[in-house]
C-alpha cells in the first residue's frame, strides 16, 4: 500500500539523503555533488522551517521516495524513487495530487522518464534552456 506524509521533522532525514545520494539522483541533479550527512540536516531543517513542503511516499510504512516543493523557488519541484519502484506505484498520479497550478519543474535534457511523469501529471513545456526543460503546471 502506497501513501504519502508530510515530513515536518529529520525522523526521515537519513532515508532522504540516501536516495538524493543514489547516482541515479546525482545525476539528474544541478548540484552532482555527494552531500554530507550534517550538511543535509542542516538544510532539512531550515527546509521546513521555511515552509517549504517535503513529501514522503511510502509503500507500507517503509520509505521510497519524496516530493520536494520550495516555495521560494516559485514552487519548483522535484521528486525521486527509490529504483526499485520505477514503474510499479504509477507515481505520476502522486505527482498530478501533490501539485497545484504556477507550480515549475525543471528536468535535465536527458531524463526522459521525469519529463513524461511531468506531462502525465499535469506539467506542460514552457521553456527550453541549455541544460534543461522548464515545465509548468
Ligand atoms: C523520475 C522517477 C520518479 C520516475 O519513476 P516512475 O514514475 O516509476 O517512472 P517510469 O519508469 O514509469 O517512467 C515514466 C515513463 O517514462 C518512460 N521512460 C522511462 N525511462 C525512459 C527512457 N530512458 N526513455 C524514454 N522513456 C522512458 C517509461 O516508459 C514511462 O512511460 P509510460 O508512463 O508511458 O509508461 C524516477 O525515474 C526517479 O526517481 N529518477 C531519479 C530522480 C529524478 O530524476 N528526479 C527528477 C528530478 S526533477
Amino acid at each position: 500500500m502506497i501513501n504519502t506524509k508530510l515530513i515536518k521533522d529529520l525522523k526521515y532525514s537519513n532515508e532522504i539523503l540516501n536516495l538524493r545520494n543514489k547516482s541515479y539522483c546525482l545525476s539528474q541533479s544541478f548540484n552532482e555533488k555527494i552531500i554530507k550527512k550534517k550538511n543535509h540536516e542542516l538544510w532539512l531543517r531550515k527546509f521546513i522551517k521555511d515552509q517549504n513542503i517535503m513529501y514522503g511516499i511510502f509503500n507500507k510504512k517503509k520509505f521510497i521516495g519524496y516530493i520536494r516543493i520550495e516555495k521560494n523557488k516559485k514552487n519548483l519541484v522535484s521528486w525521486a524513487i527509490t529504483k526499485k519502484f520505477w514503474g510499479k506505484i504509477n507515481f505520476f498520479q502522486i505527482l498530478k495530487k501533490k501539485t497545484k497550478k504556477n507550480f515549475i519543474a525543471k528536468i535535465k535534457l536527458n531524463n526522459k522518464a521525469s519529463q513524461i511523469v511531468a506531462l502525465k501529471a499535469g506539467f506542460t513545456l514552457v521553456g527550453n534552456r541549455k541544460n534543461f526543460l522548464l515545465f509548468k503546471k
